[in-house]
This record gives structure tokens, C-alpha cells and sequence, in this order.
């Protein structure tokens, strides 16, 4: 492994030269020199992730790397799914020193992990059941979210932050039961606490949350209590974990999909895959001594493929966000109701200038592009409407989609145990490791516990022990919060002024931008736009800026106008309708670096409009016959007949019956 690191660095071109060959995975090692073992090995790892000249192999070299993979010569670990949890089992296992491929069949984390709330939960709702259930095994858990909850931060900090998240309390038991319940929390975190929990009057949460209501289910608030949990941007932070295990040395490929599992007729042991390649229609076979199926919500469509009959260990449910305008939420506050009359969550927070909301999930069907329900928004419209002095609209989803958790039980568990929402590891076919269910948050953990199994399973001989808990994602190392301001001040970006392009000041929101979405990496996307005339706004009002398009698809491999809009920046999921109209110029640029000829660009676009009409804002929004006779009648006639705040409420229903 360590000697195709080495090819790599050389070029691309070497190592597809040599792969052709067959030869370059036996040449001689030159990694007995520079590999030791525990800290330095460490130290080795840190230095190659942020070596400030890296660039991930290419496409093309990863893919000659796996199809150099013989049944003769296999990888250690073929890792499938290039969600959270199969980049980090690729990280983990690459930096162990062992031989990795990863395949995603779309994109990273086009799945359930772009697709999140985006909090780094602690476990706060563990904790409740531990206090009240006496149950040790909760509080366990509650310990084991807080641990990772600080690691995920503090290797990822540019993506990563601590979010204040207000509690609001109708009548005093509630203030005295969340006041009590958060001091206990802040307790149990002791040193990975992120800041302490208090109390604020209703008065001083209102001037911390301006659009809180001060009335909720017929009772005045009487205060809140504001605790801190984490919140990132989940699919810069995937894409993150899957260029951090290639520039370890894992040969990960994404439009990649496993179409059928490669077994052993004798033992039985599945000994790779076949997959094929959605970018050229190539089809070829990978070997390994382990495979790892970390596909999600899909997992057990490849247990299937070793064994027709498997028994499903998949329990999905899907979740709805919406996407709302700033002036919903403060920029600094989230809002997080655990319990509405109806007995659900609903939550507001902000996120990238907009704010996020939504509820507890529902049971689901899996698919491959899940989208949300027109009843399932208006259920997160009313919901929120109870909380808030905001007339909520319909017509401000700028908006919405919809994911899939993967909820699992272990098949090798006896019978009957509850779902859990902890992971599960199992090998219930020789040579096929199953890692799934668990959560973004501790995606590192189930990566170690997955690729402990996978050494036991394949008797693989790694270099050193796991070093993820210390290892920070590219762009992280050496990161600061005022980073942001080197950026502002060292680089001009060229802006469109009365008709003309004219160089201009990096302004400071492009700056922070940058600096979040590319930590010390930022610097070579400003170079760019600075550089190559790409310093323009891809769309009016947010952030992001033409160089990006070209710095993703040099060195993340965005290989889709899709990956842009969805993973690389977030604009599908801030505002539909921006990243519509952003879609002509991605297109140009992509097309630039790829060399793509008229009709993959028609294509491209034409895939892409098709993929933001699962994204149901209120423009995309189409309303079904029978919702939209059934809120006529159900809404605007209870609407008339009930209080002013619900009737702001229902107006929305007659905004959209004007929008048809
Ligand atoms: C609505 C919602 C909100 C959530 N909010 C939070 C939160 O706030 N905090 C938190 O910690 N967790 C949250 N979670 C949980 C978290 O998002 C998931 O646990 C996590 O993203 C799962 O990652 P994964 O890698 O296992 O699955 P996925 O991200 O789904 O990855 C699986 C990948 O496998 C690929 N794949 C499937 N079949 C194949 C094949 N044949 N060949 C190749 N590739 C294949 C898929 O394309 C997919 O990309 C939330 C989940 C949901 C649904
Ligand atoms: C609100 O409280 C008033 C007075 O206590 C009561 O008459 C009314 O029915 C209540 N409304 C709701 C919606 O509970
Ligand atoms: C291989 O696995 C299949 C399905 O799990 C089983 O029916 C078959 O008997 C196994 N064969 C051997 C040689 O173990
Ligand atoms: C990629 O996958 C899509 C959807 O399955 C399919 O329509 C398309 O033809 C594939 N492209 C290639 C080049 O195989």
C-alpha cells in the first residue's frame, strides 16, 4: 500500500502506467523507512494529510488502483458507500497502514448524510431515559455521544462549531425539569462540556430570540434554558473524510457502484466485487480479503446479493427538513422544543445564514432520491407556527428534502430486542462486515469498531492501532476561527460592476466562507479566483464563488453539476431557486476541467433540474389533488373560525391556492 501512496504522489500518470502493468503493487516497498509505528506513525499520517502542496490522486488513479486489485494480489478492505460511515472506515483503515478501496455508487454522502439535521448531538436525549429508567446502558451511551461529540469538533473545526440551542418553558415545572435535566448534562460532559447550560428570563429570551413567542399552547413563556450542542455542514465534512483517505493512500471512487459480490465457490466467502463505473459505463472486478458494506439505508440490498434470503436488518424512517429565511431565527440561537402537544421534537436552527426546521421522524419505503411530502411540511409549518411570532408562509420554504435512517437490528441479536439507534457490526456472511445504523456524530466510533472486525475477520495485519481520535480532516490542521481575515485581506476576487468586470476586495462574507468550507485550504480557492477571473457569486445573495466549481472538481472530485449544488457547496439544500439559476455557469465551468462535450452539458443540466424537483420549495412545491381539496377544506374554513395566530397559520393555504 505504502508503495502505491508513494506512485501516487509521483502523478497520476505513473501509476496508471504501472497498474496497467500489474506490477506496482509488488514493487519493491519504499515504506519500511518512513512508517514506524504508534505516534510517529501518527505524526507521518498528520504530515501527508497536510502537506500544504497534496493533491488527491486522480480520478483515473483510483480507479486503475482498484481494477490492479487481483484476486492474486487483493486489497485488505473494500469499503462500499461513501456515506459518513464508509469514509471514515476508509480514514481509519488506510491509517492503520492497511490497503483500502472505498466505492460510492453516486456521490459522497448524496445519502443520508448530506441529508441530516446537521447537529452533533451529545446525547442529551439519552440521558432523560438514563435519569428515569435508572438504565446504566443509556448513560453509557450518553458518554460515548459527548466523547465524540468533542472529537468530531476538534477534527474538524473549520466545520464544525458549538450552536446555543433555547429550550422554551411554558410553565415553571418545565423550566425547573429542563434547568435541572441541563445542569446534569453539563455534569456528566465534565471536561468535553462545550459551554454551560443557564437559564434566561422571558424577557432576556426574547432579546436573545427576537421571533419567540410569548405565548405557547395558551401559556405565557416563562423562560427558557439554553444549552450547547455541536452543529456542522455534514456533506463538506463527508467529502472531507473521503479526500483525507486519499490523500492516506485509499483508492476511493465515487459514480461507482457495486453491482454483484465476487464469492468464493469453495468457502463461500465473498472476496470482492463487481462494480461499475456511471461516469463511462466501464465495468470491472476488485478483490479484497474483507469487504465492508457501509451503505446506508441500502445495506441490506448487498447482504442480498451474497444471500437472496438474508433476513432484512434495515428499519427506515425518514426525516423532512425545511430551509427558511434568516429572519426566522437569530444567526447565533437555535430553537428546540422536545416535546409539542403532539408529543414530538421541533426544532429551528440556523445554519449557513438560513435556518432549518423540522420534527421527529416517520416510518418510510427506501428510495433512491426520497422526497418530502407537501403534508409532511405543513406539519413542520404548523408546528413551528406555535412557537413563533412570525406569520409563517408556505411561499419562504426556499427548500425542503427528505433522508433516510438507517435504523437497524443486529440479525445475530435473539428475536425481539427494540429498535436502537446505536450501530451495529456484524459478519453474518464470511467475509462481509456489515457497519450501519448509529449517526453522523459517532461515525468515527463504528469506523473503529468496523475495521476491528475486518482485521479480525480477514487476519489483516495492520501497521499500527486507530489513530482517527487524533487526526484531523484535511484542512483542518492549523485552523483558526480568524483565519478568514488573511483571506479578506491578501486576496481581490473580480465582481461584475455596472456591466464590467472589475477586481474587487474579497468581501468578509465570501472570506468566512471560504475559511469554513475550505479551512487552511481556503487560500488556494481565493488563489484561484483571483488568478483565473473566477471571482464572481454563483448566485445572488449567497456566498459562493465561481473558483470553487474549479477548485472541486481539481481536488474533490466533483464530477457532476449535481455533487456541486448538493455536496461541494450547499446551495440545492439553502435555496432551490439559487442553485436553478447558479446551474448554467457550474455547467460552464465543470465543463471546462472535464472536457465535457454539448451533450453532456445538456444532460448534466437536465439532471440536475430533475434533482431539485425532489427538493420541494415553494417553487418546486406540487400539490396533489386531494391535499389541496382537503386543506380547503380543513384549513381555511378552521382557519376563519379560530384564533388570529392560527389563522396566520392557515393563510399559507391560501397563499398557495393564488400560486396555482
Ligand atoms: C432526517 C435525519 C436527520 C438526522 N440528523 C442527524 C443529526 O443531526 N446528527 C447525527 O449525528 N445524525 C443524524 N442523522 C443520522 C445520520 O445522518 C446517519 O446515521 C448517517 O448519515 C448514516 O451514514 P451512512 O454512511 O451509514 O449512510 P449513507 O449516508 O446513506 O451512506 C450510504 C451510501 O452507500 C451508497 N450505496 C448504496 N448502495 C450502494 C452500492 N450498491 N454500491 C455503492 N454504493 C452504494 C449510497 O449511495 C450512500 O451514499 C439523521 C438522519 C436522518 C434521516
Ligand atoms: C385558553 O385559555 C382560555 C382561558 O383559560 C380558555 O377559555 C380557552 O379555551 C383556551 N384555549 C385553548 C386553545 O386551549
Ligand atoms: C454457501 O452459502 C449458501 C447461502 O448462504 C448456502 O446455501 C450454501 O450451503 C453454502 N455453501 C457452502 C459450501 O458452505
Ligand atoms: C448512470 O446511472 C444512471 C441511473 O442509473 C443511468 O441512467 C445512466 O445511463 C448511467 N450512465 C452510464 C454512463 O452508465
Amino acid at each position: 500500500m505504502a508503495t502505491a501512496i508513494h506512485l501516487r504522489r509521483l502523478g497520476a500518470a505513473a501509476v496508471v502506467a504501472t497498474a496497467a502493468s500489474g506490477a506496482f503493487l509488488l514493487q519493491p516497498s519504499l515504506s519500511a523507512s518512513d512508517r514506524g509505528a504508534g505516534s510517529s506513525s501518527l505524526g507521518a499520517v498528520r504530515q501527508r494529510i497536510s502537506d500544504p502542496n497534496a493533491v488527491v490522486p486522480s480520478r483515473a488513479a483510483q480507479e486503475a488502483a482498484l481494477i490492479g486489485a487481483s484476486a492474486a494480489n487483493p486489497l485488505d478492505i473494500l469499503v462500499i458507500g461513501g456515506g459518513a460511515t464508509g469514509c471514515g472506515v476508509a480514514l481509519d483503515a488506510t491509517t492503520r497502514g492497511l490497503r483500502v478501496g472505498l466505492v460510492e455508487r453516486e456521490d459522497f454522502s448524496s445519502g443520508t448524510s448530506s441529508r441530516s439535521t446537521k447537529l452533533i448531538h451529545g446525547g442529551v436525549r439519552y440521558l432523560e431515559k438514563a435519569v428515569f429508567n435508572l438504565d446504566y446502558g443509556q448513560l453509557k451511551l450518553v458518554f460515548h455521544a459527548l466523547e465524540e461529540r468533542k472529537q468530531v469538533i476538534d477534527n474538524a473545526p473549520h466545520l464544525c462549531h458549538a450552536l446555543p440551542c433555547m429550550t422554551p418553558c411554558f410553565d415553571w415545572f418545565e423550566v425547573v425539569y429542563y434547568w435541572m435535566g441541563l445542569k446534569m448534562y453539563d455534569l456528566v460532559a465534565a471536561l468535553r462540556l462545550l459551554h454551560v447550560s443557564r437559564y434566561y428570563s422571558a424577557q432576556e429570551s426574547v432579546e436573545l430570540f427576537p421571533t419567540l413567542a410569548r405565548k405557547g399552547n395558551n401559556k405565557s413563556l416563562k423562560g427558557t434554558v439554553v444549552y450547547y450542542d455541536g452543529q456542522m455542514n455534514d456533506a463538506r465534512l463527508n467529502v472531507g473524510l473521503a479526500c483525507t483517505a486519499a490523500l492516506a493512500g485509499a483508492a476511493v471512487l465515487n459514480h461507482a457502484e457495486v453491482v454483484d459480490l465476487l464469492k468464493d465457490e469453495a468457502s463461500n466467502r465473498t472476496i470482492g466485487a463487481r462494480i461499475r463505473d456511471n461516469l463511462s459505463g466501464k465495468e470491472f472486478n476488485t478483490y479484497a480479503k474483507v469487504v465492508v458494506n457501509a451503505a446506508g439505508p441500502f445495506c441490506d440490498s448487498l447482504r442480498k446479493m451474497t444471500d437472496q434470503d438474508a433476513k432484512p436488518m434495515i428499519c427506515p424512517s425518514s426525516g423532512v427538513h425545511i430551509v427558511l429565511p434568516d429572519y426566522y431565527s437569530p444567526e447565533g440561537m437555535g430553537l428546540i422544543v422536545p416535546k409539542t402537544k403532539d408529543g414530538r421534537v421541533v426544532f429551528m436552527l440556523p445554519w449557513l445564514g438560513r435556518t432549518i426546521a423540522g420534527t421527529t421522524d416517520s416510518n418510510t419505503p427506501i428510495t433512491l432520491l426520497p422526497e418530502p411530502h407537501e403534508d409532511e411540511i405543513q406539519f413542520i409549518l404548523d408546528a413551528i407556527c406555535d412557537y413563533l411570532n412570525v406569520k409563517v408562509r408556505r411561499t419562504d420554504v426556499l427548500s425542503a428534502w427528505s433522508g433516510i435512517r438507517p435504523l437497524a437490528t443486529d440479525p445475530s441479536a435473539k428475536s425481539t430486542e427494540s429498535i436502537s439507534r446505536d450501530h451495529v457490526v456484524c459478519e453474518d456472511y464470511p467475509g462481509l462486515v456489515t457497519i450501519t445504523g448509529g449517526k453522523w456524530t459517532t461515525y468515527r466510533g463504528m469506523a473503529e469498531d468496523a475495521v476491528n472486525a475486518a482485521i479480525k475477520s480477514g487476519k489483516l495485519t495492520p501497521e499500527n492501532g486507530c489513530l482517527t481520535s487524533k487526526l484531523q480532516i484535511v484542512g483542518g490542521d492549523g485552523w483558526d476561527p480568524a483565519s478568514f481575515t488573511v483571506i479578506a485581506q491578501q486576496y481581490v476576487r473580480m465582481k461584475n460592476s455596472h456591466g464590467k468586470v472589475v477586481p474587487g476586495v474579497m468581501d468578509t462574507a465570501a472570506a468566512k466562507h471560504l475559511s469554513h468550507a475550505y479551512g487552511t485550504l481556503a487560500e488556494r480557492v481565493a488563489a484561484i479566483a483571483q488568478n483565473e477571473n473566477l471571482g464572481k457569486r454563483l448566485a445572488h445573495g449567497y456566498p459562493f464563488l465561481e473558483a470553487e466549481v474549479a477548485y472541486c472538481a481539481r481536488n474533490e472530485y466533483c464530477e457532476s453539476a449535481i455533487d456541486f449544488i448538493a455536496r461541494r457547496s450547499r446551495l440545492a439544500f439553502l435555496d432551490t431557486d439559487a442553485a436553478s439559476r447558479a446551474l448554467p455557469r457550474v455547467i460552464e465551468i465543470l465543463a471546462t476541467e472535464h472536457n465535457w462535450d454539448d451533450s453532456r452539458q445538456k444532460y448534466e443540466l437536465e439532471k440536475a433540474k430533475e434533482f431539485l424537483k425532489t427538493f420541494k420549495s415553494s417553487k418546486n412545491a406540487q400539490f396533489v389533488h386531494s391535499f389541496f381539496t382537503g386543506t380547503l377544506t380543513g384549513g381555511i374554513f378552521s382557519g376563519l373560525n379560530s384564533g388570529a395566530k392560527e389563522y396566520a397559520c392557515h393563510t399559507q393555504h391560501m397563499v398557495i391556492v393564488t400560486h396555482l
